[in-house]
């Protein structure tokens, strides 16, 4: 059987993915920095060989505010390297599954993003994925873009694992209550990708925990299992001004994944297998 390669396989849904494929039992190469560095096309070309089942793009510039400072290496990695990628995944024939974000929206909805709805991004993070994504709208090689958001894991550096931290070590924590979206398991959506791209889906998805919430919920059910005695307290944005703008409503439609999977597990029930592992 031939193999899947993971490209950022050591990052936090990289390492989501190599989990999956082994207790799948699935032949899975991992690859990385600095063996393949995604602007550099030699070194994509040696890992992206023909007779691969499948390329998994879980490598990104994932730097949402350092890109406000430095958006030309957040687009050459974000944008122009994945068209380059894509290219050359069409050249060998291997799908390719590709992650991108919330952040491509505008954030002004108040009702869930769907897939096709138009993107306007508001920070520089968010045009350079969205430059990806126009590269594999445009490609007519197999492909699956899949939207995520508010990203986490038992491992990295990500929002639960902090907010655990903190809770733990600290009375009393103040967090956003003003900024709405769906938290994501990354073990979920590895799952939920290996799931669309085995059954044939191709396209754009949207992939996050089912439910939804702020910042402030989200922190609030952290600190409740594993610090009950540390006391969150909601607060604006305005308190903490960070240098790319957030979006304040930024929930993604789950419709067309959930038609091919069915319900997608709420987060508070994703979020409460993680901690266990913490
Ligand atoms: N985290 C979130 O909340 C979130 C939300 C929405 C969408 N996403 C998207 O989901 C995907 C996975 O995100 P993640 O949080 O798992 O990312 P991550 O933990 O930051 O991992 C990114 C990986 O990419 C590697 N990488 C960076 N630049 C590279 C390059 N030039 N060539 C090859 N590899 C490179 C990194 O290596 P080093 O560690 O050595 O730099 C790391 O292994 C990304 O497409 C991201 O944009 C994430």
């Amino acid at each position: 059987m031939s193999a899947v390669l993971v490209i950022g396989a050591g990052g936090m849904l990289g390492r989501a993915w190599m989990q999956l494929l082994a207790a799948r039992g699935l032949e899975a190469r991992a690859a990385d920095l600095p063996t393949l560095d995604l602007a550099d096309d030699a070194s994509v070309a040696a890992h992206v060989v023909p007779g691969l089942r499948a390329v998994i793009n879980c490598a990104a510039y994932t730097d949402v505010d350092g890109a406000e400072a430095d958006e030309a290496t957040a687009t050459a990695i974000n944008g122009d390297a994945v068209a380059r990628l894509v290219a050359r995944c069409d050249a060998v024939g291997a799908p390719l599954v590709h992650y991108s974000t919330d952040y491509v929206f505008d954030g002004h909805a108040s009702a869930p993003y769907a897939t096709d709805r138009p993107c306007d991004p508001l920070n520089a993070y968010g045009r350079s994925k969205r430059v990806g994504e126009v590269a594999l709208l445009a490609s007519s090689g197999p492909h699956l873009l899949i939207r995520t958001s508010w990203l986490y894991a038992p491992w990295g550096k990500n929002f639960v694992v902090t907010i655990a931290q903190l809770a733990r070590s600290r009375p009393e924590l103040k967090v956003v209550d003003d900024q709405r979206g769906r938290p994501t398991s990354a073990e979920h959506l590895a799952w939920l990708s290996l799931e669309l791209l085995e059954r044939g889906q191709r396209g754009t998805f949207h992939g996050t925990d089912g439910g939804e919430c702020t910042w402030f919920d989200f922190a609030s059910a952290i600190a409740a299992a594993v610090a009950p005695e540390c006391v969150v307290k909601p607060c604006s944005s305005a308190e903490f001004p960070r240098p790319a703008a957030r979006p304040a409503y930024s929930v993604l439609d789950l419709s067309r994944t959930e038609a091919v999977l069915g319900p997608m597990p709420d987060w508070r029930d994703n979020l409460a297998a993680v901690l266990e592992r913490l």
